[in-house]
């Protein structure tokens, strides 16, 4: 019950203007829909699927305003070409982009990977080191791709899954230091990730992110974020960080980027955004080479992209309730799940991450005890969780096996929320009851083919 009535405070920051029809499944159809994709649930068609929990990236809930923007007369205008300051569109994002992340410079991008893309081909060339705190899959290949190696100095606390550590994404500060010293002159830039995917959307600290900023710079050396998650990051940190509870997420979200020489941004996640991207910048040499890239690239976002983005980031950034909505959704779920079934702790800002060798003890990594979670919890509810993007190499070589349960932002009501939690509740009753799956292997079938498997009969 509510307790102040005086400052009657809101639940939820918006309301339903629009909706998509579900339609309700039967199991004997879902078990065929199991067999024809092979038992890899990413390959279910959509509308076969009731909650869908594979990822939060471009399927959050648009808003009004973001949707006259995308469909309004903008989408008609020219785009950036050469000379992107003649767009509208361009320039209001531009102003908006300064506001609310205070780098002088903005390019905006395609997606996220694009803006990494770019940025990397910048800063790494061969023989480069990157220390960085697991960092996401796609910012480790642009920097492997260039020539470059990515050192994984995080806390170890970040592959302690029992830990309950507030900020298992922070830098370990003697690696870093040690990585310093031991790379001395090819050390290219230091790669932060905020609410690290790999490791559980654990958030990093200010209190870290000052020192590393310190060792960094001691050694003239740029400290570049992957921004992605900022939001979900500076509302953990306002949870969680002695000294910031009064502090609004946007002060917090400028306190982290005064840190930083630079980012890289997908819109995709925090800003539920479709499409779009963003460098942040301070050197106007490394903007410029940037911006003439992505024009050559071909990874020019439309206005209409660019005019929905300016609104996303008033709406989103006005106060806090959007992304505390949001976090304490992901929070319901956790908490629903914590006490019986073997999740990450603390909970994570995007999602609730599943420990699968603790969940199915009788499955060996043989037989794909991750692939069989998924595909049960598919069969028995119409629910579809993955293991998302692949973990860092340093996790695989503990053995670490993750599902996760990515929750996309405003998109799904607390019903939606509580029958994933029944789903989950019930398939780990029934554990000893999940078969494991034995990979099929065709011949001539591409490396990157998507996975397909067979139920084992035991
Ligand atoms: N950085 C982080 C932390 C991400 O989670 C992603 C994408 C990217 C960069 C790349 O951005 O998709 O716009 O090109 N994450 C998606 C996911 C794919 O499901 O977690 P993008």
């Amino acid at each position: 019950m509510k307790e102040n009535f005086s400052e009657f405070l809101f639940s939820v920051p918006y309301e339903m203007a629009a909706v998509r029809p579900l339609r309700q499944t039967t199991r004997l159809e879902r078990q065929a829909a199991l067999r024809a994709a092979c038992f890899n649930t990413e390959l279910i068609p959509q509308e076969l699927i009731y909650v869908d929990l594979k990822t939060d990236s471009g399927v959050s809930a648009f808003s009004t305003g973001q949707l006259v923007k995308l469909l309004g007369a903008g989408s008609l205008e020219s785009g950036m070409e050469m000379a992107a300051e003649g767009s509208g569109a361009f320039r209001s994002l531009g102003e908006k982009f300064r506001e609310y992340f205070g780098f002088p410079y903005m390019l905006p991008v395609a997606q996220g990977r694009a803006a990494e893309r770019l940025w990397a081909k910048l800063h790494v060339k061969p023989g480069s080191v990157v220390p960085g705190n697991l960092l996401f899959p796609s910012t480790r290949y642009h920097v492997e791709s260039n020539g470059g190696k990515v050192l994984d100095v995080i806390k170890d606390g970040a592959h302690d899954l029992g830990s309950t550590a507030p900020f298992k994404g922070d830098i370990d500060l003697i690696k870093l230091a040690a990585a310093f010293k031991e790379h001395e002159g090819k050390v290219a830039c230091v790669y932060v990730e905020l609410c690290v995917n790999s490791c559980g959307g654990h958030p990093v600290s200010l209190g870290n992110l000052k020192a590393v900023k310190d060792v960094a710079g001691a050694s003239h050396v740029p400290l570049f974020l992957d921004a992605s998650r900022i939001l979900e990051n500076s509302f953990l940190i306002k949870q969680r960080e002695a000294g910031y509870r009064d502090r609004s997420v946007a002060e917090i979200v400028r306190a982290i980027c005064a840190l930083a020489d630079g980012c890289t941004m997908s819109a995709l996640k925090d800003f539920s955004a479709a499409a779009g991207g963003f460098i942040g910048a301070r050197d106007q040499a490394a903007y410029q080479k940037a911006y003439v890239q992505s024009f050559l690239d071909g990874v020019q976002p439309s206005s209409a992209v660019m005019a929905a983005l300016s609104v996303a980031f008033d709406e989103l950034l006005a106060g806090d309730a959007y992304t505390a909505s949001r976090v304490e959704q992901v929070e319901y779920l956790w908490r629903r799940l914590k006490d019986t079934i073997p999740v990450l702790q603390p909970a994570g800002g995007h999602g609730v991450f599943i420990d699968v060798a603790r969940f199915l003890t009788h499955l060996p990594a043989e037989n794909y005890p991750a692939e069989a979670l998924a595909a049960f919890l598919y069969e028995t509810s119409g629910l579809r969780v993955t293991k998302g993007p692949p973990l860092a190499p340093s996790q695989t070589a503990r053995g670490i096996e993750l599902l996760r349960l990515a929750i996309p932002a405003r998109r799904y009501l607390p019903g939606h929320i509580d029958d994933a939690a029944e789903a989950l509740l019930h398939a780990y009753a029934q554990r000893e009851e999940i078969k494991g799956l034995r990979r099929i292997e065709k011949a001539g079938r591409p490396k990157y083919a998507p996975a397909l498997f067979e139920q084992l009969e035991q």
